[in-house]
C-alpha cells in the first residue's frame, strides 16, 4: 500500500519538471488550439495585383482558390488536435465536407512535399506535424516556421461542365441553374469533348519547401536520426533517401513563397466544435 502511494506521487513531479510551462499558459494554448479557422494566402498571379484568396481542399490536396486561377473546393476549416504518436506533435485537422460533416488530418507528402489531407492511416510515414501558429498568432506554421509554405503552379484538366452542375463549387457555374439554358450547356459540353485531351488550366497548389539539407522532416526527427547514426547506429542510414538511381531530372515550375493567414472563427462555440467533430478524427 504505502509503496504504491509513493510511486504514484513521484511520477507527476518528474513530468512536471520536463514541462516547465505554467498551467495558465498551457490553458491559454489549449484554448487557442480549439478555435476553428479558415485560411487565406495572398498571391500575385502573372503580374496581376496581389490578391487574398481562400485556401481550399480538393481531391486530397490543398490549393489557393485564386480569382486569376480558380480552383474551387471545400474551404479549409480546421483546428489543432493532438496527433496520436510518440512525437506528441500538435496535429491539424479540417472539415473536408459539411454534409456529411467529415474531418481529415493535414499532412505533407514525404516524397513530393505536397500538402495533403486524409485519414490517420493515410498520414502514416508522411510528415504530420508539428503544426502551430506564428508568434503573432496570425499565420499557420509547420515545424515552427510560417515561411515554409510555397505555392506551385500546376496544370490540371479543365473541369467538365456537366449539366447536373456536380462539383457544387461556387463561382464556377455561370447562369441560372434551372431550365432554360440546358441547351447552351450541352453545346458547350460537345465542344469540350472534342479537344478534351489537352484541355488544361493553371492552378496553384500548396507545398512545403525543403530545408537547407533538402529534407522535409521536422527538426526533431532529423536530430534523432542523426544521433542514431553518430551513436554507431545500425542501418538507419537508409533513412537518407539515397537509393534514387533514376536519372537526375529537374522539373521547373513557377512557384512563390507564401504564408497561410488564419481567419479565426471566434463566434463559434468551441465545445460544439470539439464535441461534435472531435471523436471522428481517429477513424
Ligand atoms: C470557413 O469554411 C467553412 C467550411 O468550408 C465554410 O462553411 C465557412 O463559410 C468558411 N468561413 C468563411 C468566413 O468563409
Amino acid at each position: 500500500m504505502v509503496l504504491g502511494l509513493l510511486i504514484v506521487t513521484a511520477v507527476p513531479v518528474v513530468t512536471g519538471v520536463a514541462e516547465a510551462i505554467s498551467s495558465k499558459k498551457q490553458q491559454n494554448a489549449q484554448m487557442k488550439e480549439k478555435i476553428k479557422f479558415n485560411m487565406t494566402a495572398t498571391l500575385s498571379v502573372d503580374g496581376g495585383p496581389p490578391t487574398e484568396a481562400w485556401i481550399v481542399l480538393h481531391e486530397g490536396r490543398m490549393y489557393i482558390d485564386h480569382p486569376a486561377a480558380p480552383r474551387p473546393g471545400h474551404k479549409f476549416n480546421g483546428y489543432y488536435f493532438k496527433y496520436p504518436s510518440d512525437h506528441g506533435y500538435q496535429g491539424l485537422v479540417s472539415t473536408i465536407s459539411d454534409d456529411p460533416p467529415m474531418l481529415n488530418w493535414l499532412y505533407i507528402d514525404k516524397d513530393t512535399g505536397a500538402v495533403r489531407y486524409g485519414s490517420r492511416k493515410e498520414t502514416i510515414g508522411h510528415v504530420f506535424g508539428p503544426w502551430g501558429w506564428s508568434e503573432n498568432e496570425q499565420f499557420l506554421t509547420i515545424d515552427e516556421d510560417d515561411w515554409r509554405f510555397i505555392a506551385v503552379e500546376e496544370d490540371i484538366p479543365r473541369p467538365k461542365k456537366t449539366a447536373e452542375g456536380k462539383g457544387g463549387a461556387e463561382g464556377e457555374i455561370k447562369g441560372g441553374q434551372d431550365g432554360n439554358n440546358n441547351d447552351v450547356d450541352k453545346d458547350d459540353e460537345d465542344e469540350e469533348e472534342e479537344e478534351e485531351e489537352e484541355d488544361t488550366e493553371k492552378c496553384w497548389a500548396i507545398y512545403l519547401s525543403r530545408d537547407q539539407d533538402g529534407s522535409l522532416k521536422p527538426k526533431a526527427e532529423r536530430r534523432v536520426a542523426q544521433q542514431r547514426r553518430n551513436g554507431g547506429g545500425e542501418d538507419e542510414q537508409e533513412e537518407e533517401e539515397e537509393e534514387e538511381d533514376g536519372p537526375d531530372v529537374r522539373y521547373t515550375h513557377k512557384w512563390a513563397p507564401i504564408r497561410l493567414l488564419r481567419k479565426l472563427q471566434l463566434g463559434v462555440d468551441s465545445t460544439w466544435v470539439k464535441g461534435r467533430n472531435g471523436p471522428a478524427v481517429n477513424r
